[in-house]
C-alpha cells in the first residue's frame, strides 16, 4: 500500500496519484499517495517543485482537473525522473499525450485493457503549467454561492438532488452530521436553522472538505476527511443526519455505496433522530432503510430524485 507521509518526507521519493491497475503501472513500494480522495495523502498543490524522483498517475476524467493534476505532477518532478501518466481512453486517455505535448513534455504512448499510458522524462523546460494550475484551482462560483473546484462533486452547479432535499428540510435541531458533504451545499442550508448545535460534515475528497471548511464559516460545524465506509463516523446519539449519498465509485455505478451511507446513518442517529436523504429515483434504497429505521416516509418526488424522511 502507497504511503501516506507529508510532503516534507517525500523529497526524492516518488510520488503516486490515485490507484493505478497495478498490471497497467508498477509502483514503487516507496511511492507517496498525493491524490486528495485518498484520506490521508499528501498535498500535491504543496509540493516543492523538482523534488520528486519518479510518478505515476491515473489521470482523472475532468479536463480541467486532468490538466491541473498534470501540471501539478509535472512541477513536483525533478527534471530527468520518470513518469507514467495514464487514464482508460474514453476517459480522458485519447487526449493523455496531447496534453503532455501541450506543456513541452514527450511521452511514448502505448494501450493496454482500454487505457492509453503514456510514459516520459520530466524535461528540463516545461511550458503552460501556471495557466493549468490556475485554471483547476478552487474558485467562487457565483451560481452556487459557495467556493468550489473544478473535479469536486457537481462543481459549477447545485446538484438537482440536493436542491430538492433542501427544499423540503425541515428546520432542524441538535446534533447532526452530513454524510459525503460535497462543498457544503446541504450543511449550508441546515445551518441556516438556529435550533442546530452542531454538525458533522464529512467527506472522502480533501478538496471538498478544504472547500467546506472555507464555505461554512460557523463555529457550529466541524468538516472531516475520512471514509465514510471504511472508517465510519465515529459519531453516535445524533438528532439527524443528512445526505445526498453518492452512487459512484472510481466511475462506475455502485449501489453499495448509497447503502453503507445508510448503514453508517442509522449507527450514528439516537433512537427517534431522522435521515433526510435524496436519491436518485431508480436507487433501491428502500430496502436498505425498512430493516434499520422505525419509520421511512417519501416526502418528495420530482424530476427523476425522491426524497425520505427516515425515523430510527
Ligand atoms: C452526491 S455527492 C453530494 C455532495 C453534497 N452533499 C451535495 O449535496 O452537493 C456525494 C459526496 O460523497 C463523497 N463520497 C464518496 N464516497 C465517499 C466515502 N466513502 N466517504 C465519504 N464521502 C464520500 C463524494 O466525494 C461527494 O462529495
Amino acid at each position: 500500500m502507497a504511503n501516506t507521509s507529508s510532503p516534507s518526507d517525500a523529497f526524492s521519493r516518488p510520488g503516486l496519484y490515485g490507484a493505478a491497475p497495478p498490471e497497467l503501472v508498477r509502483v514503487p513500494d516507496d511511492a507517496v499517495q498525493f491524490s486528495p480522495l485518498v484520506p490521508g495523502a499528501a498535498r500535491l498543490e504543496d509540493q516543492a517543485e523538482g523534488t520528486l524522483s519518479g510518478f505515476s498517475l491515473l489521470a482523472p476524467p475532468g479536463t480541467v482537473e486532468r490538466r491541473y493534476t498534470l501540471a501539478l505532477a509535472l512541477r513536483a518532478l525533478r527534471p530527468g525522473a520518470p513518469f507514467t501518466a495514464l487514464a482508460p481512453k474514453d476517459k480522458g486517455g485519447s487526449r493523455l499525450g496531447k496534453e503532455l505535448a501541450s506543456f513541452g513534455c514527450g511521452a511514448s504512448e502505448t494501450a493496454k485493457r482500454h487505457h492509453r499510458i503514456c510514459a516520459g522524462e520530466r524535461p528540463a523546460g516545461l511550458s503552460g503549467l501556471d495557466e493549468a494550475i490556475a485554471d483547476g484551482a478552487p474558485r467562487f462560483v457565483d451560481a452556487l454561492g459557495l467556493w468550489s473546484q473544478p473535479g469536486v462533486f457537481s462543481w459549477d452547479r447545485a446538484d438537482p438532488g440536493s436542491e430538492l432535499l433542501v427544499r423540503h428540510l425541515p428546520p432542524l435541531r441538535g446534533r447532526g452530521a452530513d454524510l459525503g458533504c460535497g462543498i457544503g451545499f446541504l450543511s449550508r442550508a441546515v445551518l441556516a436553522s438556529p435550533g442546530v448545535e452542531r454538525i458533522s460534515l464529512i467527506d472522502i475528497d480533501r478538496r471538498a472538505v478544504d472547500l467546506a471548511r472555507r464555505n461554512i464559516a460557523d463555529a457550529r460545524a466541524e468538516a472531516r476527511w475520512s471514509d465514510v465506509r471504511e472508517s465510519g463516523t465515529g459519531l453516535a446519539g445524533l438528532d439527524f443526519v443528512v445526505m445526498n449519498p453518492p452512487f459512484h465509485d472510481g466511475g462506475a455505478e455502485d449501489r453499495s455505496l448509497g447503502q453503507s451511507f445508510i448503514r453508517r446513518a442509522a449507527e450514528a442517529l439516537r433512537p427517534g433522530g431522522t435521515l433526510w436523504l435524496t436519491a436518485n429515483r431508480h436507487l433501491p434504497y428502500e430496502g436498505v432503510l425498512q430493516p434499520l429505521f422505525r419509520s421511512v416516509a417519501l416526502k418528495a418526488e420530482a424530476s427523476g430524485y425522491k426524497i425520505y424522511e427516515a425515523r430510527r
